[in-house]
């Protein structure tokens, strides 16, 4: 019975990669540079486990070559991409269509093709092989989702009423503070090291979400979170994120870091080495890509087997360390 069982739960663990055939579907993400992606290993597992003859590749495409490279995935029939960077700004221009996500956050990390058949849009995958329809493609934004996701499921953090310290007012930054601003943060602090950046983002929440009081430079009192979206961190020899002169990671209770390479930056040992409950931005990646997974499949992606891979993908072992 033991092994029964044990078998049982053996098979749902283990995805069965059905072989690349001629009715293999393909998604793909394209970036410049990919090589470092951990997509591929997080999704192929996921799309097998839900029992689709689907895989997934990863592209490195120069960005004078993504519209070229999406109309060609469109008349391949792909069914979905994954964008990142640096092409999430450019693809807002590139695709048919923009879902409500990408129009809110302004960039594209999911690409979706489909065809409209009686004047229904239609995923591409479902349709017969030989039915004749024009492919279109629409743009999706799942980054956002997955930054305030990943925080609310990996530091346990309500964003709602909160009081946050955001390092970083690039690409990454912006999206997250608006994200922040649209999840209900009461007192939102923005730093960055060209203060004009943060400036312009907190102007922009000011327009957008009245109600948060945002405001630049550091705080006098303590946060109940601090999040680095700085690229500070990414190697070894970098600074830490904020000034130390002017403000403690003794004044947070939690310190998410969107970089997950190392699994412990500097940023997070000294938060954790200072009491703070601290995590890594590999959560990001994990709700994005499950998030993508649904849009492509219509199905609930698989998240603790997806969760694994990743981690397996990125530390070599499913424990993330
Ligand atoms: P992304 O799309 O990943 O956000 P980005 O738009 O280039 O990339 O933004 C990088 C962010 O990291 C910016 O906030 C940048 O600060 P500046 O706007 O002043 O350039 C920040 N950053 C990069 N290196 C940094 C460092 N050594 N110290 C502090 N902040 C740094």
């Amino acid at each position: 019975m033991l092994d029964f069982v044990g078998s049982q739960l053996y098979n749902l663990r283990v995805p069965h990669f059905s072989e690349i055939n001629a009715t293999t579907r393909y998604c793909a993400v394209l970036g410049h540079p990919i090589k470092h992606s951990a997509s591929p290993g997080m999704h192929n597992p996921a799309m097998a486990a839900l029992g689709l003859n689907w895989r997934y590749l990863a592209f490195d495409v120069d960005p004078c070559d993504l519209p070229q490279a999406l109309q060609g995935a469109k008349r391949m029939k792909f069914v979905g991409l994954n964008l990142t960077v640096p092409h999430k700004l450019l693809a807002v221009e590139l695709v048919d269509e923009l879902d409500v996500s990408a129009q809110e956050w302004g960039a594209v990390n999911t690409v979706q093709f489909l065809a409209r058949v009686g004047g229904v849009a239609k995923p591409v995958w479902q349709l017969d092989p030989d039915q004749e329809a024009e492919i279109f493609t629409r743009g999706y934004n799942t980054d956002a989702d997955a930054i305030t996701r990943s925080i609310e499921e990996d530091l346990g953090h309500d964003i709602n009423g909160s009081t946050i310290l955001l390092l970083g007012a690039g690409g990454a930054g912006r999206v997250a503070a608006l994200k922040f601003a649209a999840e209900g943060v009461a007192n939102l602090f923005l730093v960055n090291r060209t203060m004009e950046k943060a400036e312009a983002v907190a102007e922009e929440i000011r327009e957008r979400f009245p109600e948060v009081n945002v405001r630049c430079g550091y705080p006098n009192s303590t946060v109940e979170l601090v999040v680095n979206a700085t690229s500070a961190g990414l190697k070894a020899t970098d600074p830490l994120p904020f000034d130390e002169s002017r403000w403690s990671l003794s004044r947070a209770a939690k310190a998410y870091d969107m970089i997950y390479r190392p699994a412990e930056t500097p940023f997070l040992q000294a938060a954790r080495l200072a009491g703070c409950k601290t995590a890594n931005g590999v959560g990001m990646l994990l709700y994005q890509g499950a998030k993508a997974l649904e849009i492509w499949s219509g199905e609930k992606p698989p998240i603790a087997l997806m969760r694994d891979a990743l981690l397996k993908n990125v530390y070599g072992t499913a424990a993330g360390k």
